[in-house]
C-alpha cells in the first residue's frame, strides 16, 4: 500500500513523495509582480512532492484580489523565474495555478475600472480583498457583465499564452488550470452562475465547453503531461451552486480522460470547510472510477482537511496525491513533520492575506534550513 512518502509520477513529473502544497492566496505581490520574499517562501517548502503556486492571474481581467501575482507582463514572468529558480535550487518542483476569477472581482481591480466579466450578469454574494491606502479589507464584489460569445476565444487564448509563458519563460514545471471555487471556469460549469442560452449555457456539454476548450489549449501549450486541473464539484465557495453536480462532473472527467493530463485535483466538500455537505451529496469515489474507466491516467489529487490517517485511507482507496493547504502555511517542513509525527505549527489567520514576512516566511522549521 503506498504511503505519503513514496514516490509517484504525475504525467511528465516525477515526484519524490505524495504530499502537495495546495494553492494558497497570500496577496504579497504588489503590482502583481512576484517578489524575492515569495521566492524565499516557496523555496522553504521545496521538500513537498509538488508545490502548486497561489492562483496567478492570466490577464488583468482575470484579477480579483489585491496584490495577487500575474503571468501577463514581462516583469511578472521574471519575478516568477526568481521563484522557480529558488525552488529548483532546493531540489523542488513547482507548477503555477492559472486563474481567471470571472465575476469574483471589483471594478477597482479591472482594466479601466470596467465591471468584471462572467457567463451571466449575476453578482456573486461574496467578498473580495482590496488594499486601500495600505490597509487590506474585504468588500462586496461588483456586478459583472455577461461575456459575449465572440470574447470567449480570447479568454482561451489568454490561458494558452499564460501556460506557454509559465513553462517557457517563468521556468515552471507545469501548470494547474483553476476550474474550482466559483471562479470563471466554475461559473460557466454551474447553473447558479450560468444562465446563458447560447452554445456556452444550458445543457452540460455547453456549460463544460469553455473549460474543455481551455484544457485542450493549455495542454497543447504546456504539454499535457505538465498540465493539471482543479475542480470543486460541490463547494459553496464564492456563492457557486449547481443543482446536479454528479452528472456534470462525471461528464467533465470523462472528457478530460483522453487529454493525458498530469493530474486531476479535486476539492472534496466545502473549500477549507466541511468535507460532507448534507444538502449537496456527491460520490467522489465514483468520479475517480469514471475517470479511470474512461482511460484517464493522470494522478488523482485529493484536497480538503487532510491529516495523516485520512491521507492514508485516501491513498489506500485510489488517490495518488494529497494536497495540504493551511498546514503548509504554517509548516515549511510539513513533509518532515508528517514523516516523524512531529507537532504542527498553527496557522495565524490574521496574516493569511497581505503583509510581509510575518506569518509568511517566519514559521519555524524543526531543523533550521
Ligand atoms: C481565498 O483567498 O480564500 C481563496 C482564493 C482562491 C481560492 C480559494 C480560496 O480558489
Amino acid at each position: 500500500m503506498p504511503s505519503l512518502f513514496d514516490p509517484v509520477r504525475a504525467g511528465d513529473l516525477a515526484l519524490p513523495n505524495r504530499i502537495v502544497m495546495a494553492p494558497l492566496t497570500r496577496n504579497r505581490a504588489p503590482g502583481a509582480v512576484p517578489t524575492a520574499l515569495m521566492a524565499e517562501y516557496y523555496a522553504q517548502r521545496a521538500s513537498a512532492g509538488l508545490l502548486v503556486s497561489e492562483g496567478t492571474a492570466i490577464s488583468h481581467q482575470g484579477q480579483g484580489y489585491a496584490d495577487v501575482p500575474g503571468l501577463y507582463t514581462p516583469e511578472q514572468l521574471q519575478g516568477w523565474k526568481r521563484v522557480t529558480d529558488a525552488v529548483h535550487a532546493r531540489g523542488g518542483r513547482i507548477v503555477t495555478q492559472l486563474w481567471h476569477v470571472g465575476r469574483v472581482s471589483h471594478v477597482e481591480l479591472q482594466p479601466g475600472g470596467q465591471p468584471p466579466v462572467a457567463p451571466s450578469a449575476i453578482a456573486a454574494k461574496t467578498k473580495t480583498f482590496l488594499i486601500r491606502d495600505g490597509a487590506g479589507g474585504f468588500v462586496e464584489t461588483s456586478v459583472p457583465r455577461a461575456l459575449t460569445a465572440q470574447e470567449l476565444p480570447g479568454i482561451v487564448q489568454d490561458f494558452r499564452r499564460a501556460a506557454h509563458d509559465a513553462v517557457g519563460v517563468a521556468g515552471f514545471d507545469g501548470v494547474e488550470v483553476h476550474a474550482a471555487n466559483g471562479y470563471l471556469l466554475d461559473q460557466f460549469l454551474k447553473r447558479g452562475a450560468n444562465q446563458r442560452d447560447d452554445a456556452w449555457g444550458g445543457p452540460i456539454e455547453n456549460r463544460a465547453r469553455l473549460l474543455l476548450d481551455v484544457m485542450r489549449a493549455v495542454a497543447q501549450a504546456a504539454g499535457p503531461g505538465r498540465t493539471g486541473v482543479r475542480l470543486s464539484p460541490i463547494t459553496p465557495a464564492n456563492d457557486i451552486h449547481d443543482p446536479e453536480p454528479q452528472p456534470l462532473f462525471e461528464y467533465v472527467v470523462r472528457e478530460l480522460a483522453p487529454l493525458g493530463l498530469a493530474y486531476v485535483h479535486v476539492i472534496e466538500g466545502a473549500t477549507g470547510g466541511p468535507r460532507e455537505l448534507p444538502d449537496r451529496p456527491f460520490d467522489f469515489d465514483a468520479l475517480r472510477r469514471i475517470y479511470r474507466d474512461a482511460g484517464g491516467r493522470g494522478a488523482w489529487m485529493v484536497n480538503n482537511g487532510y491529516d495523516t490517517p485520512l491521507a492514508g485511507r485516501a491513498l489506500a482507496h485510489g488517490a495518488d496525491l494529497v494536497a495540504f493547504g493551511r498546514s503548509y502555511i504554517a509548516n515549511p517542513d510539513l513533509v518532515e513533520r508528517l514523516r516523524t509525527g512531529a507537532p504542527l505549527n498553527k496557522p495565524d489567520r490574521a496574516t493569511f492575506y497581505g503583509g510581509g514576512a510575518a506569518g509568511y516566511t517566519d514559521y519555524p522549521a524543526l531543523q533550521p534550513g
